[in-house]
C-alpha cells in the first residue's frame, strides 16, 4: 500500500526523504515522488520506477521542508501524472494515503471553480479544496482542517505550502500515521520503519487528529479540534531488524527468523509454570468466563491461521468456533451472539477490511473482542479489548510468513487458555503441551534444515502453470497457506483442497503436468489421506508429498517424498508451513519474480 514519509528540518530533507521511501518498499507500490519548498517555490519529482530511479532523478534537489509518497494505484493506471505528491495552482502539495469516497462531487465543484485537474486520483481533490480555503487567507492548518471537514473515506495526509517553508501539516482518519521526534527537526511517516533511520522517539496519532509541525515543537489537535497531548514513546524496533543482513531477500530471512520470532512470541508463556488469561489483557479472565464461542475474523494468510484455530478451539476448548472473511463478514447481516468473543488477526492491524469487520461486529451488538496482532499501536489493537501481540518483528517481504506461524501460537495459547478455564485441562496436559512449546523453536529450526532437498524440488515446478495441495483436517489450512504462498510470489496458479474433496471435482483436473502437493502428518487421517493420494497417482499426477516419520509412504516414480524430522503433535501445522513456505520462495527464485514485492500486490491493505 502507499506509504508516506515527510520532513521539516534545519538540513536537505532530500536524503531522509528518500531513504524513508526505500524503508517503506515493502509495502509495495508503482510509482514515487517527493517536493520540497526551495525559494518559496515547490520543487517536485516524480517516478513510475523504483525509488532508485527518484534517487537519480533528485540529484540536485534541495530543501529545508518536504514530502514524499510511494503509490499503489486505486484511482488512476500507475504514471507519473497519477504520481503523489499532488500540487494545487504551485502553492498546495499534498501526499495521501487511503481512498476519498465522494471525491467526484468534489471534483465536480472544483472544476466548476476554476480548478483544473491533472490526475485521475482521487488525492488530488484534496490538494485544490486546501487550496479553496488558503488562497483566502489563514493558516495553512486551519485551511486542511475546513478541508477535512469536507473529505468523506479514509486518509493518512501530509501538506506543505509553497510559502511556508515553516510549517508541515499532517492528520489521519483511517489510515495510519505518526510522528517523529527529533533534535530541532520533526517527521512524519506512516510506518515507523521509515524513520528509523533518524529518531526512534514516535508519537501515534489518533483517529481524527491534525497536527502542525515546525522544527522546534509540534501540536496536535484532536477530532473537535481541542489541542490535545500525545505520548511519545521509544520504538522497541532496532535498526537492523529491518535491514536485509546476509540474505538474498527479506522473504527468506523472515522464514529463517521463525524460530526466534516464536520464542520471543512465546517468551512469558514458557518462562512460566502454568497458563494464566492475563497474557491476553487485565480483562481477560472475566471476559473468557463470559463467553460460549468465538467469531475469528480476517484476511488472508491470517484468516488461514483462523481456520486452523477452528480445530483447535473446538477440539481441545470445546467451544464452539466460526471463521470468517472479513471482506465478506462486514457486507453480511449476520446473526450476532454477544456472548461470542470476536477474534481479528492480523499482521499489521491495518487491514481495512479486518477493521470494517471488526466495527461491523460491534454494530451488531459483539462486546467482546481480542486483537491477535505483529504491530504494537495499531489500529486494531486499539479498538479491541483484550490483545495478544505476536512478536515476530517488522515483516517486511509480501507474504507473509512468520507472522503466521507467531499467530498459530498466540491461537493455541488462546485454545489452551480457554480450555483451562473450561476445566477441560489437566495439570499433566497442560504441561505437557508448556513442554511442546518450549521445543517448538528448535523443531522449527530442524525443519528449516530440509532447505537445501527444498531448492532443489523447487527446480521440478519452474515450467509449471498450475499446482494443486491437498491437505485433511488441521492440515487443510496450511494446504490452502502453502497455495497462496505459491502464486502469491511464484504466479503459479495454485489450489488447495481438502484431500477426501478431491473425487468431487478436482480430480478432473490431475494429469502428468499438475503437480500435486500434499501435507502428510502422521495423524488420525493418514491412512484416508494415503488412499487418496493413490486416486491422484492412478490418474498419472505427480506427487510430492511432505511426510512425518513413520508415514511409511514410500518414493517411487512419480511419488517424491520430503520427510519432515518429527510429527509435533497438535503444533504440527506449524512445522508443516516451514516447507511449503520454502517451496514458493525457491520457486519464485527459479521464475525470477520479485519474491519480496510481487507484483499487483501490497504489504498492508489499508484500503478497500
Ligand atoms: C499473505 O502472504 C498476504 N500477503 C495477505 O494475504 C495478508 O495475509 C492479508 O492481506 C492480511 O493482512 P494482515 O494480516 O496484515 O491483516
Amino acid at each position: 500500500m502507499c506509504g508516506i514519509v515527510g520532513a521539516i528540518a534545519q538540513r536537505n530533507v532530500v536524503p531522509i526523504l528518500l531513504e524513508g521511501l526505500q524503508r517503506l518498499e515493502y509495502r509495495g507500490y508503482d510509482s514515487a515522488g517527493l517536493v520540497v519548498v526551495h525559494d518559496e517555490e515547490l520543487d517536485r519529482v516524480r517516478s513510475t520506477g523504483r525509488v532508485a530511479d527518484l534517487t537519480k532523478k533528485t540529484a540536485s534537489t534541495q530543501g529545508l521542508i518536504g514530502i514524499a509518497h510511494t503509490r499503489w494505484a486505486t484511482h488512476g493506471v500507475p504514471s507519473e501524472r497519477n504520481a503523489h505528491p499532488h500540487v494545487s495552482k504551485n502553492q498546495i502539495a499534498v501526499v495521501h494515503n487511503g481512498i476519498i469516497e465522494n471525491y467526484e462531487i468534489l471534483r465536480t465543484r472544483l472544476t466548476s471553480e476554476g480548478y483544473e485537474f491533472a490526475s485521475d486520483t482521487d488525492t488530488e481533490v484534496i490538494g485544490h479544496l486546501i487550496h479553496s480555503y488558503y488562497k483566502n487567507g489563514g493558516t495553512l492548518l486551519a485551511a486542511t482542517q475546513a478541508a477535512l471537514a469536507e473529505l468523506v473515506g479514509a486518509y493518512a495526509i501530509g501538506v506543505i505550502a509553497n510559502d511556508n517553508r515553516d510549517q508541515l501539516v499532517c492528520a489521519r482518519r483511517g489510515s495510519p500515521l505518526l510522528l517523529g521526534v527529533g533534535d530541532g527537526e520533526h517527521f512524519i511517516a506512516s510506518d515507523v520503519s521509515a524513520l528509523l533511520a533518524q529518531t526512534r522517539k514516535v508519537v501515534y496519532l489518533e483517529e481524527g487528529d491534525v497536527v502542525e509541525l515546525g522544527r522546534h515543537g509540534y501540536k496536535i489537535f484532536d477530532v473537535n479540534g481541542r489541542h490535545v497531548e500525545r505520548i511519545v514513546q521509544l520504538s522497541e524496533l532496532s535498526n537492523d531488524s529491518v535491514e536485509l543482513g546476509l540474505y538474498q531477500h527479506y522473504m527468506q530471512k523472515e522464514i529463517h527468523e521463525q524460530p526466534q520470532a516464536l520464542a520471543d512470541t512465546l517468551e512469558s508463556v514458557c518462562n512460566s509454570q502454568s497458563l494464566v488469561p492475563g497474557i491476553f489483557g487485565a480483562q481477560a479472565a472475566n471476559t473468557f468466563a463470559d463467553i460460549d464461542s468465538i467469531l475469528i475474523l480476517a484476511c488472508g494468510t491470517s484468516h488461514h491461521a483462523g481456520l486452523v484455530a477452528r480445530y483447535w478451539l473446538e477440539e481441545i476448548a470445546g467451544i464452539r468456533c466460526n471463521v470468517e472473511i472479513a471482506s465478506e463478514y462486514r457486507y453480511r447481516d449476520s446473526v450476532a451472539n454477544p456472548k461470542s468473543l470476536v477474534v481479528v488477526i492480523s499482521q499489521s492491524g491495518e487491514t481495512a477490511d479486518t477493521q470494517a469487520a471488526l466495527n461491523h461486529a460491534k454494530s451488531l451488538g459483539h462486546t467482546h473482542t481480542l486483537a491477535i496482532c505483529n504491530v504494537p499501536e495499531s489500529a486494531l489493537i486499539r479498538l479491541c479489548k483484550l490483545r495478544m501481540l505476536t512478536r515476530a518483528g517488522p515483516e517486511i517481504g509480501v507474504a507473509s510468513t512468520k507472522a503466521f506461524t507467531t499467530q498459530l501460537a498466540a491461537l493455541f495459547l488462546l485454545t489452551l487458555v480457554l480450555a483451562k478455564q473450561r476445566g477441560r485441562l489437566s495439570l499433566q496436559d497442560e504441561q505437557r503441551h508448556l513442554h511442546d512449546l518450549r521445543h517448538l523453536p528448535s523443531a522449527v529450526q530442524k525443519v528449516l534444515e530440509l532447505e537445501p532437498h527444498i531448492a532443489k524440488l523447487a527446480e521440478k515446478f519452474a515450467s509449471k502453470h498450475n499446482a494443486l495441495f491437498l491437505g485433511r483436517g488441521l492440515h487443510f489450512p496450511i494446504a490452502a497457506e502453502g497455495a497462496l504462498k505459491l502464486k502469491e510470489v511464484s504466479y503459479i496458479h495454485a489450489e488447495a483442497y481438502p484431500a477426501g474433496e478431491l473425487k468431487h471435482g478436482p480430480l478432473a483436473l490431475v494429469d502428468k503436468d499438475m503437480p500435486v502437493i500434499s501435507v502428510a502428518p502422521n495423524d488420525a487421517l493418514l491412512e484416508k489421506l494415503k488412499s487418496n493420494l493413490q486416486e491422484v497417482r492412478a490418474r498419472g499426477g505427480e506427487l510430492y508429498v511432505f511426510a512425518d516419520a513413520n508415514t511409511h509412504i514410500k518414493e517411487a516414480e512419480g511419488i517424491h517424498i520430503m520427510h519432515m524430522p518429527e510429527h509435533a503433535g497438535y503444533l504440527s501445522p506449524i512445522l508443516h508451513t516451514i516447507p511449503l513456505q520454502l517451496l514458493a520462495y525457491y520457486v519464485a527464485l527459479q521464475k525470477g519474480t520479485d519474491v519480496d514485492k510481487p507484483r499487483n500486490l501490497a504489504k498492508s491493505v489499508t484500503v478497500e
